[in-house]
This record gives structure tokens, sequence and C-alpha cells, in this order.
């Protein structure tokens, strides 16, 4: 299996969505290996959204994430296809875009505040989990009781 990098951003710790977005990977069976609240540092945000630096609404998008009005909710979840599969229950980029019952598609209007971070492929998982979970010991090898009754089909 595999790990993704999933964050709740500040307008989704503001409007109290964070038991929510958890519960969708926790309930899809997915393993929760890494969690922790921080305000990043300008540093970190605008390396962990390097491919947008030209992007005329990147400087807004650093500040939105930095600012300390609410901290990111930062977490590693592993599991089978989970880097794909984050991103199909977060949804498209543009809620206006997102199904119906994915969490943007849910819960959220407009892009610049679209609640949630998944890692967009394997190469980007490796990284930003680098970036955002830097020292040693703060992710964690665990064994889910529940991972035979999930994976399991004979
Ligand atoms: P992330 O999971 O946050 O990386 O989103 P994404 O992969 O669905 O989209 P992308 O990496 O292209 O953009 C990163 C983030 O920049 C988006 O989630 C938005 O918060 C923001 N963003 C992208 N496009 C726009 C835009 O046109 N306007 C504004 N204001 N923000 C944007
Ligand atoms: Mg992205």
């Amino acid at each position: 299996s595999e790990r993704t990098f999933i964050a709740v951003k500040p307008d989704g710790v503001q409007r109290g969505l964070v038991a929510k977005i958890i519960s969708r990977f926790e309930e899809r069976g997915y393993k929760l290996v890494g969690l922790k609240a921080v305000v990043p540092s300008k540093e970190l945000a605008e390396e962990h959204y390097a491919d947008l630096k030209s992007k005329p609404f990147f400087g807004g998008l650093v500040d939105y994430m930095t600012n300390g009005k609410a901290p990111v909710v930062a977490m590693v979840w592993e599991g089978k296809d989970v880097i794909r599969q984050g991103r199909v229950m977060i949804g498209a980029t543009n809620p206006l875009d997102a199904a119906p019952g994915t969490i943007r598609g849910q819960y959220t209007q407009v892009v610049g505040r679209n609640i949630v971070h998944g890692s967009d492929s394997f190469e980007s998982a490796e990284k930003e989990i680098g970036l955002w979970f830097g020292k040693a010991g703060e992710l964690i090898d665990w064994t889910s009781a529940n991972e035979q009754w999930i994976l399991s089909d004979n």
C-alpha cells in the first residue's frame, strides 16, 4: 500500500470540518499514520505549492495558508491506492465542478476556499510528506485490526 498527504486548510478548520474530513478517510478503511495542527512558515507553504509559483493567486494562497487565522491540520493516510482515492474523495479543485458527495462538492463553493488538500501523485506525496513531516518519529507504523475485514475477500 501507499501513503498520501492530506491537509485540512485553515478555512476547513475554521468551519469545524476537521472531524468530518477525518471520518471520510477512517470510514473508508484508511490508516492514519501522522497528524498535527500547524501554522506553516511562508517557506513551507511556498515549497508545498511550488508548482503554482507563477499563478496570479499564488501570493494570496500562501498568505491564506500561513497567516495563522487558523492552523492547517496535516495528515498522512496509508492504504490501497490512497493517493488516487484521496483525490476522488476530495473532488475537483473548483467546487463548482466537484461531484456531490465529494468533500468539496458537499461543503464548498469557491476554488480559493476549498478546505482540503490531497497529493496528486506518488511523487507529490513523497515530497509533501517529507516537507510537512520531516522529523523522524512523526509517522507511526501500526497494524490495523480492521484491515483483514476490509481487504480480504475470501
Ligand atoms: P490542492 O489539493 O490544494 O493542491 O488542490 P488541487 O490539487 O485540487 O489544485 P491545484 O494544486 O491546482 O491548486 C492548489 C490550490 O490553489 C487549490 O486547491 C486552490 O486552493 C488554489 N487555487 C487553484 N486555482 C485557483 C484559482 O484559480 N484561484 C484561486 N483563488 N485559488 C486557486
Ligand atoms: Mg494540488
